[in-house]
């Protein structure tokens, strides 16, 4: 009788605590929704789990993706949500041929200057998101913009992205203000907005952070007057905390709670039905990328030390997500429409599509 293969040992490396907690939650609810769906068992192996708490702290980053490679031996890395977590367990894949699927963290040099043959991303560059929303912004007619967000590679090139869009299509960043992560005191911050008084406000805050923005610039008065936009995450997994403060906000994401597919419909109702609770953007990344590993561990039977065959079939796939099917670029990160989302009552509802089938410049990338 031929033997049974050794299981699949996935390290997920994702925050059980600290402003991202949820956000590491529903990655690995989507993770699990879609092995459940595959009998469990991807690419013709059983999985096994391995998990750490990375707290979102880029200081313990290499000590905690040391402890899975090493310790645990995994085949394959998830992980993680803070870009400058992702970053440093890019840097060990890379540096030990470890195949790496990142369900979240932006941070652009994953798939630019960092980017290896292992490594992949089911979610974003930072520059994506970004760049959609300020070519959206400009759209509506605003001049001139302030900027918010924390001090790290996610809110420097979120608001570095938004304003290459705000600024090529017209307007211009008159104030660009910053706090360092994961700080949530914005008050002397939001006094210079009001006096500031650009025609509207960019942010990037996510998890419990971005509760926390959104009811503060509501209850500053701000939100009538200077009209607040965002990255997706900034609404994204928050409503029902955020309540009446979020009504109106305009984001850019690559998913939205009513696309109202038959792909992402079936997924909403599978996801709430186990975990009692709804699905967010980061749910669907977790989800999608255990398709993508499903899809190239099933081009090389199996063996996840063949990574360039791996990657020969992620690149020519079509990911069939729930967010719409998108592809994958050379540089291993997807090419996807970024929607124009507006929040009605507890659902960030898509209003357009802010830009189609964008492709991150990937800039320095050279495989
Ligand atoms: C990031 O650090 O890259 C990051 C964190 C949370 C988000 C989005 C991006 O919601």
């Amino acid at each position: 009788m031929a033997q049974a293969p050794q299981k699949l040992k996935v390290g997920l490396m994702l925050p059980a605590t600290g402003t991202f907690a949820a956000l590491g939650t529903a990655i690995e609810n989507g993770f699990r929704l879609h092995l459940a769906e595959q009998g469990g068992k991807l690419g013709g192996r059983e999985v096994e789990f391995f998990k750490v708490d990375d707290e979102s702290d880029p200081s313990k980053a290499i000590d905690n993706v040391n402890k899975l490679i090493k310790r645990d031996n995994v085949d394959v890395l998830i992980g993680s949500v803070h870009s400058g977590v992702a970053m440093a367990m890019a840097r060990v894949a890379k540096g030990t041929g470890t195949l790496m699927i990142n369900p979240n963290g932006g941070a652009d040099a994953v798939t630019g200057s960092m980017c290896a043959v292992n490594i992949f991303r089911s979610s974003f560059s930072n520059w994506q998101p970004g760049f959609a929303i300020g070519q959206a912004m400009a759209a509506k007619g605003h001049k001139t913009a302030a900027t918010i967000t924390w001090k790290y590679a996610a809110g420097d090139e979120m608001a570095k992205g938004f304003k290459e869009g705000f600024e090529k299509s017209g307007g211009k960043v008159t104030k660009e203000l910053t706090l360092p992560f994961p700080n949530v005191e914005f008050q002397s911050l939001l006094t210079e907005i009001a006096s500031a008084k650009p025609d509207a406000v960019f942010s990037f805050f996510a998890g419990g952070g971005a509760v926390k923005f959104v009811k503060d610039y509501d209850g500053a008065g701000l939100k009538k007057n200077i009209p607040l936009f965002g990255t997706g995450f900034l609404t994204d997994g928050t409503l029902e905390a955020q309540g009446a403060s979020a009504e109106g906000v305009l984001t850019s994401l690559h998913y939205a709670d009513n696309l109202n597919t038959p792909r992402d419909n079936a997924f909403r109702l599978a996801y709430a039905k186990t975990f009692k609770m709804q699905p967010d953007v980061y749910a669907v990344q977790g989800y999608d990328a255990a398709q993508m590993l499903g899809i190239g561990l099933t081009a090389v039977k199996g063996d996840a030390k063949n990574t360039a065959g791996f990657a020969a079939a992620l690149t020519k796939a079509t990911i069939d997500s729930p967010r719409g099917k998108f592809t994958i670029s050379k540089a291993h990160n997807p090419i996807q429409d970024m929607y124009l989302r507006q929040v009605s009552g507890k659902e960030n509802k898509v209003i357009g599509v802010a830009s189609k089938a964008l492709e991150d410049p990937a800039t320095g990338c050279r495989i």
